[in-house]
């Protein structure tokens, strides 16, 4: 019988984003690899996180860098080879890492085997794996908008007709009202889970179902791109289809979808009854300003409009945005946001180097190589002092992130005071808090520019003080607390310094 206080790894876990292209190289390409990860997987065990998930490392003609996958069942040889893949699921379970892998289940590459089959003709076995129409009026088949610019068609002069493509025309999207396509990536999923993957962060997983009458999109839209609302209801029993195939697994393995809709009640819906993902992004997060109200707003949110058991997700920062230290602009609100996020209700995703506290590289125009214009979040990260930064080359694929001697994982280790050490104390105390892990959160009543909060479980209790001001406050407190950790060390428990956050518990 199931143990009703059971909690799934996953509710208790903190994730950590690797973008494999620029986590650590090892064979002098200037491109980080499988083995670069396996390296330093000693260093997340240090760092103290229990999971990482790893951005696309699949074969790839890197169109968008890993989200265009040629063969999802291959390690590009950028990344390594199948065995790599094989000796680093094994090498983090021996650390007790959990491992998530990236799927990208809405589009391949256009030089997916697949693709080529279907574009070979229209009578192709396989024309109707991907979106085929006729044009409209000598134009594209409807006004839709790609994720990158420009119309979601391309025409292909071979034969005559458009092919749907919600971001890069490299990126075709498949059809998932095709049995044969369900079947096909069902199998993907399986070639993982049998490799020991402990689960998939599933690429705008809210894209795949599409209306087959493909209407256009009304006018007051205007020119907005389709991945923003596409949100058909055939996706939900899409994703029940490969939840029953995931929770087939022994050892509870998990989704995470990204779901790129604004809103939380559509966010809520991917839940479905606890049968469609067992985690969702938020992206509010992301976007939301550095100010009290907005995070007020946001946590509030979160804790009224998602149903009960849909287990919420937090993220600052990731391979697609500004790095939350370039959005906030400097160091102390970066160390802040840091206690926000790993003091929220729901499983927290670092994304590598915010442990750093790195800031977004500057790229030069003639550097610049991502279609959407997100290089700067993707810089190599630095592991120590010097040219090289421990990497086998001086001059990876991208350039350095500002201040690279400095922030970097030897020198923040060896410094008690470092961004580093900060992510470590917060992540150790989250680990030996049931109320900051599992606890329920209450927003309490705080004065000015200081968010407070309470976290709590049976008799854990942690209150979390956020100031967005740029003066000292000090916030009468009921009760004895010490301080647990905090941004930057302060007088008092109550007495928070401008930008900084702490964590109190009870006094003994
Ligand atoms: C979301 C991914 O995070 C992004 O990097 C990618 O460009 C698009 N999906 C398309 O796969």
């Amino acid at each position: 019988m199931a143990d009703a206080g059971h909690v799934p790894w996953w509710r208790d876990a903190v994730v950590y984003q690797i973008y494999p292209r620029s986590f650590l190289d090892t064979d002098g390409d200037g491109v980080g690899d499988l083995r670069g990860i396996e390296r330093r997987l000693d260093h997340l065990v240090w760092l103290g996180v229990d999971a990482v998930w790893i951005s696309p490392f699949y074969r790839s003609p890197m169109a968008d860098f890993g989200y265009d996958v040629s063969d999802y069942c291959d390690v590009d040889p950028r990344f390594g080879t199948l065995a790599d893949a094989d000796r680093l699921i094994a090498a983090a379970h021996e650390r007790g890492l959990r491992l998530l892998v990236d799927w990208v289940p809405n589009h391949t590459s256009d030089q997916h085997p697949w693709f080529a089959e279907s574009r070979s003709s229209r009578s192709s076995p396989k024309r109707d794996w991907y979106h085929w129409r006729d044009g409209r009026d000598g134009g594209p088949p409807n006004n839709w908008r790609a994720a990158f610019g420009g119309r979601a068609w391309t025409f292909d002069d071979a034969t005559g007709q458009w092919y749907l493509h919600l971001f890069l025309p490299q990126q075709p999207d498949l059809n998932w009202s095709n049995p044969d396509v369900v079947a096909a990536m069902h199998q993907v999923l399986r070639f993982w889970l049998d490799r020991g993957v402990d689960g998939f962060r599933i690429d705008v997983v809210h894209c795949i179902g599409k209306d087959p009458a493909f209407p256009d999109q009304p006018a007051q839209l205007g020119e907005i791109d389709r991945v923003g609302i596409q949100n058909e209801p055939t996706t939900h029993e899409l994703i029940r289809g490969f939840r029953r195939l995931v929770d087939s697994y022994p050892g509870e393995r998990t989704t995470v979808g990204e779901v790129n809709l604004g809103d939380l009640p559509s966010i809520a819906s991917f839940y479905g009854r606890g049968d469609e993902l067992h985690m969702v992004f938020n992206f509010l997060p992301l976007h939301a300003p550095w100010t009290k109200a907005a995070w007020q707003d946001v946590i509030g949110r979160v804790a009224q409009e998602l149903p009960t058991g849909a287990w919420p997700t937090w993220a600052l920062s990731n391979h697609d945005v500004r790095r939350i230290r370039t959005r906030l602009g400097g160091e102390d609100a970066a160390r802040a946001a840091a206690v926000l996020l790993l003091t929220q209700r729901g499983t927290p995703f670092v994304y590598q180097g915010d442990e750093l506290g790195l800031e977004d590289a500057v790229v030069p125009d003639t550097h610049r190589v991502d279609p959407g214009g997100r290089d700067g979040c993707r810089a190599p990260l630095p592991w120590e002092p010097g040219p090289s930064h421990g990497w086998p080359t001086p001059s990876p694929w991208l350039p350095w992130p500002p201040e690279a001697d400095a922030r970097n994982a030897a020198s923040e280790r060896d410094d008690g005071a470092s961004m580093l050490h900060l992510y470590r104390d917060l992540l150790a105390m989250r680990r030996r808090s049931a109320a900051l892990r599992r606890g329920s959160l209450h927003l309490r009543d705080a004065p000015g520019d200081v968010l407070a909060y309470e976290r709590k479980c049976g008799g854990d209790r942690r209150m979390v003080l956020v100031n967005f001001g740029d003066r000292e406050a000090e916030v009468p407190l009921e009760g004895s607390w010490a301080v647990d950790v905090a941004s930057r060390p302060q007088p008092q428990p109550g007495v928070v310094p401008a930008h900084g956050a702490a964590v109190l518990a009870p006094e003994r």
